[in-house]
């Protein structure tokens, strides 16, 4: 392991490197390959070991889900998916689910905020450190900036849905991998499913991507209406929109949020 400084200012400059890059979530002491299988017990040594320093703690192995291949994980969770015939039987299925490994690193699943009654369904990507602790989407700055261009359309949370992609946290706040992307799309494709909105607002590219289909990045397909299929056939119209997060970085790009915001109001009076 790397050396580490000996006076308290430097280990609070390391510390403070770490949690600015993202690092901000302390996993293990050392590195572990959590796709290995446990290695088997030794064989029973002859004689006593002599008395050494407490031995590190064994790796946390995942459970066998969480270890196998996606493509059986992404199975499985289809299944799992489809046994739900409403949002609070998905979410009980879901957290019990143990296929994803983002699960074991999370505090909290975050599966939905606001109301799933609401004629609004957003998407986002994946629970922030915020959402994380709180247990639901959009929690944190990215989520009052998505208040504040809700308002503007006169919606608040009492009259949308709002969920991600991915339901648990990444570590540091890292992009999921489009293996747990795949292995989580089962649970949001049923969640829109059951939830059953007239629009889908897709919140940045990872979410207007993999719901959507489209390959082009978001800023060639954001504000253009796409119709999003459920698996049970019914149409639902699907908005790409810029990512809150992303406009808190380029405040400048809002203008072009608030212009699909505006549309999306067209769409639920009628006028588009
Ligand atoms: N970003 C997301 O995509 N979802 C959240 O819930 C929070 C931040």
């Amino acid at each position: 392991m790397q050396d580490l400084p000996s006076d308290r200012d430097a280990l609070q400059a390391l510390l403070d490197f770490h949690v600015e890059a993202g690092v901000d979530l302390a996993l293990d002491e050392t590195p572990h390959n959590r796709f290995a299988e446990p290695k088997p017990e030794p064989a029973q040594a002859k004689a006593p070991a002599p008395k050494a320093s407490p031995a590190p703690a064994p790796p946390r192995a995942l459970p066998k889900a969480a270890a196998s291949a996606p493509e059986e994980v992404a199975g499985m969770a289809r299944e799992q998916a489809r046994h739900a015939q409403s949002l609070e039987e998905l979410e009980a299925i879901l957290a019990g689910f143990d296929g994803c490994a983002l699960k074991f690193s999370a505090k909290n699943l975050a599966f939905a905020d606001g109301n799933p009654e609401g004629r609004v369904m957003l998407v986002g990507e994946a629970p922030g450190a915020d959402e994380d602790r709180i247990g639901k989407p959009f929690m944190g700055r990215s989520g009052q900036l998505l208040d504040r261009m809700l308002a503007t359309i006169g919606l608040d949370r009492s009259q949308v849905y709002v969920a991600n992609i991915v339901p648990w946290r990444p570590p540091g706040n890292r992009t999921p991998t489009p293996q747990e992307i795949a292995i989580c799309k089962p649970f949001i494709a049923r969640q829109i499913e059951l939830a059953s909105p007239e629009f889908l607002l897709c919140l940045g590219g990872p979410a207007a991507q993999n719901l959507l289909g489209i390959k082009d990045g978001i800023l060639r397909t954001r504000g253009r209406w796409f119709t999003y299929k459920t698996e049970d056939g019914r149409e639902v119209k699907a908005l790409p929109t810029l990512h809150p997060a992303y406009l808190l970085r380029q405040p400048l790009q809002k203008r072009l949020g608030w212009r699909d915001f505006q549309a999306l109001r067209r769409a639920l009076d009628g006028r588009e």
